[in-house]
């Protein structure tokens, strides 16, 4: 049987944290086994977001593929490009520009959203109301059956459903078939301060932190916020802390719980004992990171390959939507 196939994709915008670890990299890393893979760093779509600030888009490819080397996606599993080093995606972004009605992409939950929320830059431009065109043609070029997100993609990926089923119709062909989400069961990490954990929010954990920056940034995690003196039982279940033990270091958590009620430690031991659950977990990464990014021309060369390899599927996908929608 042949195995099936994924497509997923990341903005290289900055630092990975622990929230993409644990919400993205260590579930790519399991699938790569059971799946044929095709992870690409999405570049196009950074731009969209930053054409700003589009000198750092270069640097952070180059960082977005070592992080992922190091958390352990195998470029002999797995195919690794880069968007902008295979130009189908930006024909069949054409092509599907081309059927994609307006309203479907102004209705869109996550453009309403990121035009009101981001304040920082104008994204009221032609290619940022395209962005989930783009996305469902990084996903249909390889004809990916399963695409592993988060929860806050879904919109995207029923767009991408219903692009294949309006381009399958017009044309009459049965070119694309239907896809579907591959969501994490692990509850995402907060950040520091319980928002959600993101760069712009300068509240994460990042896999390129020291330790000592590790060990500093745990101890300014919020916690429950009625455990004011050492003698205050806790209640763990508000406490983000002890939703990180829950993700790093499960096995302690009837411990922690009971340590926290009895009010038998304090908040600052607690999150000692944490940091170093969290490094104990990244040391082998970080250890991986500081070889890989010594050595570039070895992460460049795997960059390559997996744009030539991309490029034989992504090109036949091309050839036949050419051909159905031309002749
Ligand atoms: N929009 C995705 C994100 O911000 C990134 C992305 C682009 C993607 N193309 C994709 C994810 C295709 C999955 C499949 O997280
Ligand atoms: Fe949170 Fe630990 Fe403090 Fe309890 S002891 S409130 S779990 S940090």
């Amino acid at each position: 049987m042949t195995k099936k196939r994924i497509f997923s994709g990341m903005r290289p915008t900055g630092k990975l944290h622990l929230g993409h670890l644990v919400g993205a990299l260590e579930n790519w890393s399991v699938l790569q086994e059971e799946y044929e893979c095709i992870f690409g760093i999405v570049d196009w779509h950074a731009l969209m977001g930053e054409y700003e600030n589009s000198h750092q888009i270069k640097k952070n490819i180059l960082d977005m593929a070592v992080d992922w080397l190091a958390c352990g996606i195998d470029p002999k599993k797995s195919i690794i490009a880069v968007q902008s080093d295979i130009p189908e995606h930006l024909e069949l972004q054409m092509f599907f520009s081309c059927i994609t009605p307006l309203g479907w992409l102004e209705r869109n939950p996550t453009y309403k959203e990121q035009l009101r929320e981001i304040k920082t830059r104008d994204l009221h431009t032609f290619g940022f109301l395209g962005y989930p065109v783009l996305q469902a043609a990084d996903i249909l070029l390889y004809k990916a059956q399963a695409v592993p997100i988060g929860e806050d993609q879904l919109p995207h990926l029923e767009l991408t459903r219903e692009i294949a089923r309006r381009f399958n119709h017009l044309y009459k062909t049965k070119v694309f078939e239907d896809c579907k989400a591959i969501l994490t069961e692990t509850p995402r990490l907060l950040g520091l301060d319980g928002r959600k954990m993101s760069k712009s929010y300068d509240n994460a954990i990042n896999l390129s932190d020291s330790a000592e920056i590790v060990r500093k940034k745990v101890q300014t995690m919020f916690t429950d916020p009625k455990r004011i003196k050492l003698s205050d039982p806790g209640h763990p279940k508000i406490c983000n802390v002890f939703s990180y033990y829950k993700v790093f270091s499960p096995e302690k958590e009837a411990e922690v719980c009971a340590w926290c009620t009895k009010a038998e430690k304090g908040c600052t031991e607690c999150k000692k004992i944490l940091a170093e659950d969290i490094l104990e977990r990244i040391r082998p990464i970080a250890d991986k990171r500081e070889k890989l990014s010594k050595d570039k021309g070895y992460v460049e060369d795997i960059l390559k390959q997996g744009a030539l390899k991309a490029r034989v599927i992504a090109q036949k996908t091309i050839t036949e939507v050419r051909t159905k929608v031309f002749s």
